[in-house]
């Protein structure tokens, strides 16, 4: 099948950008001794998974629990929940996945230690567990050396699971590289407080996993780092293009849209809006816009409904007509992926592989 023939809107991913990213950050890893463990919520695609485990991933990452059911199902036998798990229910569900898969959860409170503790133990299985320290992002990770030290203890005293280190993630570093640097000291300052005491303690952390894609090339620059979670570097998006982590040529993933409307002056109206595209703003730049139009930058993509795309097409030399395909760069990868049920894998012109995004919305 050709693109032309598909159908829109349409998630299309480069086949051959994306290869060079896999392959990059592979390299990059190995170069530098790091684990690489991606974060498969990007692609919610096991046999992108499975490429990237082929490509020397030592296992994935996953936010939800039905994400990790997906993947373990596909046969991916070493997954990281990079997310507090506090319900018994889930808990229930990991240590159910837990008789075939390895399993690690990172945690921050002592409810959530002894929840998965209690199910590990009912069902004869044991977890992993990573204390998720704050290292300036502010959204979770105890706050200090002292409570890290703390919540290691309370888990190396709990049955059926084992303090096996730590875990933080960078995301206030969505920022151009020159800003980043300022950024990185405190955060480091935090790592050795924090790997010092524990040590101090007795309590070494085995695993320090930490990593995003705006940080990915300098993971090395963080103090202890043993493996790392990027999951948007696979493809990239505009708030990687933003903070200049990106190139145009290295987004290897977009929406094919049709324009529907032009009967506004100054207006092209696209057949994707808030659903297609989700609401998620430019972070990394001024704020304003949904996506870029690589062929038209002078084109903005200023507005959605649900199922309209409001471009402004005022500054442009270009004229829209009806019918025409456009192909837009999303603001947040990772959302976009997430409305759709699939996604083309394109080269060239070729519509290569059609993947399932087989765990989307799992949201539980
Ligand atoms: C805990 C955690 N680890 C890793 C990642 C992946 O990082 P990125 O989205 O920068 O690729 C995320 C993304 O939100 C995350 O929340």
């Amino acid at each position: 099948v050709d693109i032309d023939e598909l159908d829109t809107p349409a998630v299309i991913v480069d086949l051959d950008v994306m290869e060079k990213n896999l392959t990059r950050l592979a390299t990059y890893c190995r170069e530098h001794n790091l684990n690489l463990r991606p974060h498969t919520k990007t692609h919610k695609i096991p046999a992108l998974a499975c490429m990237q485990l082929e490509h020397g991933a030592i296992g994935i990452t996953v936010a939800k629990v039905g994400e990790a059911e997906v993947m373990a199902a596909c046969g991916i036998n070493d997954i990281l929940v990079a997310y507090p798990i506090v319900t018994p229910e889930k808990a229930l569900r990991l240590a159910a996945l837990a008789e075939r898969t390895q399993i690690s959860i990172s945690l921050d409170s002592t409810e959530a230690a002894e929840v998965l503790s209690k199910r590990a133990r009912e069902q004869g299985v044991n977890f992993s567990l990573l204390v998720e320290v704050d290292i300036g992002f502010h959204r979770c990770g105890v706050s200090d050396e002292k409570a890290a030290v703390t919540l290691a203890k309370t888990i190396a005293n709990l049955k059926n699971v084992h303090f096996s280190g730590i875990m933080f993630y960078p995301g206030h570093m969505l920022v151009k590289p020159e800003s980043q640097s300022a950024l990185l000291r405190p955060v480091n300052e935090s790592l050795d407080r924090t790997l010092s005491a524990l040590d101090r303690a007795g309590l070494s952390a085995r695993v320090v996993s930490g990593g995003s894609t705006p940080t990915a090339y300098r993971s090395r620059e963080f103090h202890g780092v043993t493996e790392v979670r990027p999951g948007m570097y696979l493809f990239n998006d505009r708030n990687m293009l933003g903070a200049e982590v990106a190139r145009v040529s290295d987004c290897a993933l977009s929406v094919l849209v049709t324009v529907v409307s032009n009967a506004v002056s100054g207006r092209a109206i696209i057949d994707g809006g808030s659903k297609t595209f989700s609401s998620d703003r430019f972070l990394s730049g001024d704020g304003t816009g949904f996506g870029l139009i690589e062929e038209d930058p002078q084109t903005t993509f200023e507005a959605m409904s649900e199922e309209h795309g409001h471009l402004n097409v005022s500054r442009s030399e270009r004229r829209y007509r009806i019918g025409e395909r456009i192909r837009i760069i999303p603001n947040h990868v990772c959302t976009t992926v997430n409305m759709h049920h699939q996604v083309y894998g394109v080269r060239g012109n070729r519509v290569e592989v059609v993947w399932e995004v087989a765990a989307q919305g799992k949201l539980q």
